[in-house]
């Protein structure tokens, strides 16, 4: 903690990095938090669960002094005008009255226990955060029923699932029969039919609304009476698609993060129409896959979403401006133990899915100061998606 406090604050080059990026990510955390979305156990949270940060951001600003954050945006708001960069009120009330945000919340937080049964769960989609998903579950024990469009996607989901547990069995982690029982759990189906007797559905397809609205009126028609419906979307309503059913009481979110087998984060997020127990059940669900839940309200971005891809478009913007390298910022970044720097995790993410998201959260928010990057647009226009495509902002 003392070293990334050294970091933040440092006079160098990685140091001014460093404020420039983070002391913005600070002020919406904190405003996040002002205004009630999310309790400051769950921000901090997010951010350390599905980003792999070391800290989370209220934690961070009560290490550095809510004064330092505070005069360290006055400062950049006298720069750049941005009302973004002025410093929040909760962030101010804290300053002046010496409050913290942390350790006031999370003692007395009951244990959420299943109060719908789930011993079998359907995974829809073939993609990345797809295949990661039907592992979590099927390696926590649950019979899973994953379903795409063709025999070849399917066949793909195995392959990543495969790879993963090969990995696993290679350092010893995992033996070979543990192996075959996880993926003897594993069932692929190209029809929708298949999750008609499944506890559970989550769905991981395609990140469009006309999409999944015909999904969720598919699960409607299909699911048993009682089955919870779970998307994974990360910055559509989920309320559309619960009013696509006629069941909305039984529709939440379960927000998962890239890798899933990996990422400890799932955002659960409810509507004013989800039953308690559906909550109580996701979350309970959440913790006997190895997962930390975190609770939050149906808006774009959810919690880590917009306190995260601001960020990483502010580090393009830096670039762009000439006052620091790619390579500067990235390695100043994780010199403040950051797991990946952000032109890495844009890499990794997805440059699409990133412009998409920002796109989004400029949609939800409104501020001027969130425009998409023009580099980030540039690279999706060219096809520099990131990893998957072998060149985003960095070339693999
Ligand atoms: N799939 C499965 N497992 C993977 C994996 C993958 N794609 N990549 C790495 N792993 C596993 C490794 O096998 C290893 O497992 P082990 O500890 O059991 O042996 C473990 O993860 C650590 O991997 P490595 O040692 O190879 O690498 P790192 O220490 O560099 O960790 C990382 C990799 C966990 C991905 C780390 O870099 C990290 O936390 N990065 C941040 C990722 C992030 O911020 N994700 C959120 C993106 S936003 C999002 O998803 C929201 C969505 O809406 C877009």
């Amino acid at each position: 903690m003392a070293e990334i406090v050294d970091r933040v604050t440092a006079d160098d080059e990685g140091g001014r990095i460093a404020r420039t990026l983070l002391f913005p990510y600070l002020n919406h955390a904190a405003n996040m938090y002002g205004v009630g979305y999310a309790t400051a156990a769950d921000i901090d949270a997010g951010m350390r669960f599905g980003c792999g940060y070391p800290i989370g951001p209220l934690a961070l600003i009560d290490a550095l002094g809510a004064k330092t954050v505070v005069d360290g945006l006055n400062e950049q708001f006298a720069t750049t005008g941005d009302p973004l960069h002025r410093p929040d009120a909760a962030l101010v009330e804290a300053a002046d009255q010496g409050l913290s945000f942390t350790g006031g919340d999370e003692a007395g937080a009951d244990v959420p226990q299943v109060k719908r049964p789930v011993s079998s769960v359907g995974v829809v989609g073939t993609g990345t955060m797809a295949s990661g998903i039907a592992q979590v579950f099927a390696q926590a024990g649950y019979q899973v029923v994953y379903v795409g469009r063709s025999q070849e996607k399917l066949d793909g989901v195995l392959g990543y699932v495969t790879k993963n547990l090969d990995r696993a069995v290679a350092k010893g982690k995992l033996d070979a029969d543990a192996k075959e029982t996880i993926l003897g759990r594993l069932t692929g189906a190209t029809e929708r039919e298949a999750l008609a007797d499944v506890d559970l559905v989550v769905e991981a397809i395609a990140e469009d609304l006309d999409i999944k609205l015909e999904l969720f009126r598919d699960l409607d028609r299909i699911c048993k009476p009682g089955a919870i419906l779970a998307t994974t979307t990360s910055s559509l309503s989920i309320k559309a698609c619960a009013d696509a059913t006629s069941r909305p009481a039984d529709v939440i979110g379960m927000h998962f993060f890239n890798p899933a087998p990996v990422m400890k984060l799932v955002e659960v997020v409810t509507t004013d129409a989800t039953d308690a127990d559906v909550d109580e059940t996701v979350r309970a669900l959440c913790l006997a896959t190895g997962k930390h839940p975190v609770s939050c309200g149906d808006r774009a971005g959810f919690i880590v979403n917009a306190l995260l891809f601001p960020y990483l478009n502010d580090a393009i913007k830096l670039q762009e401006s000439g006052a620091a390298s790619m390579e500067q910022i990235d390695t100043a970044m994780k010199e403040t133990k950051l797991p990946m720097g952000p032109f890495e995790l844009l890499d990794v993410v997805g440059n699409d899915v990133s412009l998409a998201i920002q796109e989004t959260l400029v949609g939800e928010f409104g501020h001027e100061g969130w425009q998409p990057a023009e580099s980030l647009k540039q690279v999706v226009a060219e096809g520099r998606l990131g990893r998957k495509t072998g060149a985003g902002f960095h070339t693999y």
